[in-house]
């Protein structure tokens, strides 16, 4: 695991983008897992300019969400379909087709389930996953004791994401979705590079735990240490407190793969 951290959050979101596109640019055929929540949006917003500005080319990827609600319909302005249509899919040149998101709506979910692990193997895995991190720890919707060899699977959300979640519904916890199809822990690792981002010191505890404390189903992020490409970039707020912050801003500062980044 490699972390780094950047002067802001709008330093860490453009170093995400940078990253993504660059992979993108040299594999036309980039598989992209993709995250939802607030901290993503300017990540897609830089995706979005860089499509227009730069001729970022997104026709040949494949996109995969990492989950959605269960019972949310996919027009609804709840649902991750419409988050993704907003902040990224209506602004670049993903074919609609190849834009992968669970259907939460399905008649049998544990088919739907099976299915879209199905539609991931079938175009050669994820090349890389764009990760955030939930209040407890989760990555997509693996709330704690997640199993840590987990696949995609439906399950139900803890008070705490609902809390942190009813925002986007409104503030109407009435409106808000009790279950979610996720990719498992064991999906997510098998892809073959993993990329976390973190702002802001709500966040600081729970990266602190996930990315120095022990691997533990208690905090699901906690897997990546297992997985061996995984950067995790993270601004000043939510380094707060990481032990091991000298060492992690020595190496962006003096690691030669990080130098067309550090200007
Ligand atoms: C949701 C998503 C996660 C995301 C988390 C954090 O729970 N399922 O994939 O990481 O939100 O979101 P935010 O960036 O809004 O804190």
């Amino acid at each position: 695991m490699e972390v780094i951290i950047r002067p802001t959050k709008q330093a860490a979101i453009k170093l995400a983008a940078q990253l993504i596109a660059k992979s993108v640019r040299r594999k036309p055929h980039f598989v992209l897992g993709l995250a939802t929540g607030a901290t993503m949006e300017g990540v897609y917003d830089e995706l979005a300019r860089m499509h227009s500005a730069e001729k970022l080319d997104f026709s040949r990827c494949h996109t995969f969400n990492l989950d959605e609600y269960v019972g949310v319909p996919p027009e609804s302005p709840f649902s991750y379909h419409e988050y993704m249509r907003k902040h990224l899919f209506s602004r670049v040149n993903i074919h609609p087709l190849c834009a992968h998101l669970p259907n939460g709506m399905a008649p049998d979910l544990a088919a739907e389930c099976r299915h879209y692990e199905h539609l991931m193997r079938e175009v050669g895995g994820v090349d890389l996953q764009l990760l955030g991190i939930g209040r407890d720890g989760h990555i997509g919707f693996n709330e704690p004791l997640s199993a840590l060899r987990s696949r995609t699977r439906e399950k139900a959300l803890t008070p705490s994401t609902l809390a942190a979640n009813v925002k986007f519904f409104g503030g109407d916890m009435d409106k808000m979705p009790r279950r979610a199809i996720t990719m498992g822990v064991g999906t997510i690792l098998e892809a073959h590079n993993c990329l976390m981002l973190v702002t802001g010191d709500s966040k600081a505890d729970i990266l602190a735990r996930a990315v120095e404390g022990p691997i533990t189903s208690m905090v699901t992020a906690s897997a990546l240490q297992l997985h061996p490409h995984c950067q995790v970039i993270v601004d000043e707020e939510a380094a707060a407190n990481l032990q091991g912050k000298d060492y992690y801003r020595w190496i962006f500062e003096n690691e030669p793969e990080w130098a067309p980044y550090r200007a």
